[in-house]
């Protein structure tokens, strides 16, 4: 039953394997890093720890974002038959380690320094009650445009940089008879745009107290109902096939020349990169229009499932490859991500990743590093779902804006 990397695996088959049990000398590894990108990051970590004679079992489960990993994970627990090692996401961490199922990984922390190399941002997740209980391998952000260069110099496109600028490329294409933006119709996918819409449209601060504080009169608000009604716009450029596609066959669009524009996270690079494509010959990465100076971001931690008192040896290898520069380089150069450490040279990074270390820092700077709705680091899964539901219903047409708002007030007030 147990299939190898790259191989998709549901939900339910995925839960027939739960007999599974890693043995001394290896770790078992939920993740949902399935696609071609994303297992050549993963067999990075894999090699690595190979390297150090820890066995890797491999636990995949497909689905971007993550959400069928988190009900799979569910399930094992509720089995009595934990993963090892788990991906995570923001505050899903902070959930586990509520219920007290994550192993202390303090003291692998004091001797690696960790405190005093991992950005602060990502720290509010990494620990919980003063404990280290996850080791975060990358930061991602979700308000990227990725673009195919060849496409848009065929048709005299620059660069937008604005929501006007955008449409008007994006018209220009359709009218080519091309597609302009092409999107897979998943819930996750349809919200990870809306988290730079409304980012766009708001500015951080909206943005803040509509997902961070949950406010409702911001939720409710009139800019909310803009940032609908230009989601409503950005539906009238996907093809009619968009429904339910996966993440990475939309990037394939971009790749092949098929689509012009793709919006999403920077896991979006290592299909490019996977396909032998480079940054600012093949493909485009920019902000998305009026989000230049932000950063939404979400970052991949691994935490460790606890074994009896202490970490393991192999938890304890994982933690520390995770963790290692050296590793950190080595891994997203080819996920698309930057470093999850402040102390790690941008030399060995494409034009992207070099933007994308440079952007983090400035966002960081200037108060503009915001945690990702759509990724799970603004809100626990609750709320976070509840979201979801509301944007996809309205991408889908089954609310106007002005229900859509209705809609998500209340949906955040009941998720809470
Ligand atoms: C994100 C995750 C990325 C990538 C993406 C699509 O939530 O942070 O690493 O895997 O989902 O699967």
């Amino acid at each position: 039953m147990r299939r190898k990397f790259g191989v998709t695996m549901t939900a339910a088959a995925a839960l027939m394997t739960s007999a599974f049990v890693a043995n001394a000398g290896e770790v078992e590894v939920l993740h949902w890093w399935t696609s071609g990108g994303e297992a050549a990051a993963l067999n990075v970590l894999k090699d690595d720890l190979e390297k150090q004679g820890v066995g890797w079992q491999d636990m995949p489960v497909a689905g971007g974002g993550g959400t069928q990993a988190m009900t799979v994970l569910r399930a094992r627990v509720t089995a009595g038959n934990a993963p090892t090692a788990v991906q995570f996401l923001g505050f899903d961490i902070t959930d586990w380690a509520k219920e007290g199922a994550l192993a202390n990984l303090n003291e692998i922390a004091a001797e690696e320094n960790w405190d005093e190399v991992v950005p602060k941002a990502l720290q509010k997740f990494s620990k919980y009650d003063g404990k280290w209980v996850a080791a975060p391998v990358n930061v991602h952000s979700t308000n990227w445009v990725w673009a195919n260069k060849a496409v848009l110099d065929e048709l005299g496109i620059a660069q937008p940089t604005t929501w006007d600028e955008l449409i008007a490329a994006m018209d220009k294409v359709k009218g080519a008879g091309k597609v302009a933006l092409a999107h897979g119709g998943q819930a996750w996918q349809d919200t990870t745009i809306f988290d730079a819409v409304v980012m766009s449209t708001g500015g951080p601060d909206f943005f803040k107290k509509a997902f961070i504080d949950l406010d409702p009169e911001a939720l409710g608000s009139d800019t909310m109902k803009e940032a609908f009604d230009r989601m409503s716009v950005l539906r009238g450029y996907v093809d009619d096939n968009f429904s339910g596609r996966d993440w990475n066959l939309a990037t394939a669009m971009v790749i092949n020349g098929d689509a012009a524009f793709q919006f999403m996270g920077d896991w979006a690079k290592g299909e490019f990169l996977n396909a032998g494509k480079k940054p600012g010959e093949d493909f485009l990465c920019f902000r998305f229009p009026g989000t230049q100076d932000q950063v939404t971001f979400n970052s991949d931690q691994f935490a460790m499932f606890k074994q009896g008192d202490t970490v393991s040896e192999d938890q304890a290898a994982l933690a520390k490859a995770i963790m290692s520069p050296s590793f950190q380089i080595a891994f997203n150069t080819v996920k698309g991500s930057v470093p999850a450490r402040t102390d790690v040279s941008d030399e060995e990074f494409d034009a992207c990743g070099k933007k994308g270390m440079a952007d983090l820092a400035a966002a960081n700077a200037s108060g503009n590093l915001i945690g990702s709705m759509a990724h799970g680091h603004a809100n626990p899964a609750a709320v976070k779902n509840a979201i979801y539901d509301v944007v996809t219903a309205h991408f889908n047409g089954e609310y106007d804006s002005e229900t859509a708002v209705s809609e998500l007030v209340t949906a955040v007030e009941i998720a809470q």
